[in-house]
């Protein structure tokens, strides 16, 4: 048992882990053939339940199925107590409920059976310890001693392996978001450097044009690309404000209707330009406190990610109504929709769909990450629906009318 529990205390992985515990419970044990049942955690369905065998080909208990809730397995799942059975087939506690593991005539049949919980030190079980023998009273005092020593030393091991596998993951997690902000670095050096290389060809322009013939187109370009900077800087300083929760907004009444209005004047003249009709569906106004400069902000985003997203000759909708005591703000557009795997990430930083070297559009990726939090900011929330690629998306924000009700006293 020693040498067991010291294996045992060196494994951080835990496949391999339960492996050495259900091979030497079943050879320390005299056992014929041995399984732990255990529950792993799954991110689709909650649990599942996983075994390691000994002493038999894994194919045997898969053809079987697994073993079910039955009055025999109870104890052990429970994790209420151990059960050493003589002979399973005769116990009547068990009658029928327990055909040696539910085993087909003439396989793998279990008379002398013993199950032990493995209990983890919150308490929780772990899974079940179950070991065979075709033979009768296999099982004494003594191995079952043996077999709950081992189940303590493995369930010491489990919570270790597990404590583990959680600190690989967050190592992970830390190396990837570090990996995505030195791509964003990049990103963003590019996206500042091209603005700035059409001021400084402009400013060549100035400097050549003695007759003063491109002096105003000049001017504008360089106003443009100003403008577009420092749109870039507001953002990058936005979303710092975030991070470190030092954005603040002062809730006034607003008008949403007529913010929205305003948007969708400064949002026109580019979706124009690419030949994309946007259509409003607005009430005469809306009410609601709110900081209308973010609002705007809020709206004027999702309206160019819809016109930057939507191929020439696309359609825009912009609809806002009044339900439920909530304000419901919805963009949507018939453009390149998005896929299902990247759906989850829109909101999140730095997250775009395309790849920075290979992409079409512009943008900093914080666009909707700005959306979120304002809409968060004012008590609300954002969220967005899109059936797929080339299927357009909807975009929609949910805002409360009125002051949030403070929390009733406990
Ligand atoms: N209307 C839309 N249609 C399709 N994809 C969109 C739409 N809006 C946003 N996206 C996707 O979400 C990503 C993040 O958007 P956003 O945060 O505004 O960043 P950016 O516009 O700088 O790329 C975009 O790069 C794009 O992949
Ligand atoms: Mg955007």
């Amino acid at each position: 048992v020693h040498e067991v529990a010291r294996k045992l205390s060196t494994q951080l992985e835990l496949q391999p882990l339960l492996q050495t515990l259900t091979d030497a419970a079943t050879r320390l044990a005299g056992a014929a053939y041995g399984a732990f049942f255990y529950n792993a955690p799954d991110a689709a369905q909650g649990h599942y339940l996983l075994f390691t065998l000994s002493g038999a080909p894994r194919e045997t208990f898969e053809a079987l199925g697994m073993p079910r809730n039955t009055a025999l397995f109870e104890p052990t799942f429970s994790g209420r107590s151990v059960v050493r059975l003589a002979d399973v087939k005769r116990d009547p506690r068990f009658g029928r409920s327990a055909p040696g593991f539910g085993m087909p005539p003439g396989h793998l049949s279990v008379t002398s059976y013993l199950a032990v919980p493995v209990i983890g030190r919150g308490g929780q079980v772990e899974g079940g310890l179950f070991l065979g023998h075709p033979r009768p009273g296999v099982f004494t005092e003594a191995s079952e001693r043996i077999v709950v020593r081992l189940a303590a030393q493995a369930a010491i091991a489990i919570d270790n392996a597990r404590l583990y596998e959680r600190e690989r993951q967050a190592r992970a997690h830390a190396e990837a978001a570090s990996r995505a902000k030195d791509e964003f670095l990049s990103l963003l050096s590019h996206e500042l450097r091209t603005p700035l290389a059409s001021v400084l060809g402009w400013a060549a322009v100035l400097r050549s044009d003695v007759s003063g013939e491109r002096t105003a187109q000049a001017v504008e370009a360089i106003e443009r690309c100003g403008r577009a900077q420092a749109r870039l800087i507001d953002d990058l300083l936005d979303v710092s404000r975030m991070v470190s929760g030092r954005m603040h907004l002062e809730l006034r009444p607003v008008d949403l209707a007529a913010v929205l209005r305003s948007a969708l004047d400064t949002a026109r003249p580019a979706a124009a330009a690419r030949s994309i009709r946007i259509e409003a569906d607005l009430p005469p106004s809306l009410e609601l406190p709110g900081d209308a400069e973010r609002l705007e902000q809020m709206a004027g985003n999702l309206l160019s990610n819809a016109v930057k997203f939507t191929p020439p000759g696309g359609h825009i909708e912009l609809r806002l109504e009044q339900r439920d005591g909530l304000a419901h703000l919805a963009v949507s557009d018939d453009g390149r929709g998005i896929s299902p795997e990247f759906l989850p990430f829109v909101f999140e930083r730095f997250q775009q769909a395309d790849h920075a070297h290979t992409r079409s559009t512009r943008g900093l990726g914080l666009g909707l990450t700005i959306v979120r939090h304002l809409a968060e900011l004012h008590g609300g929330s954002a969220a967005v629906q899109s059936d797929g690629e080339g299927k357009g998306a909807t975009f929609s924000v949910t805002l409360p009318l009125g002051p949030r009700a403070p929390d009733p006293p406990r």
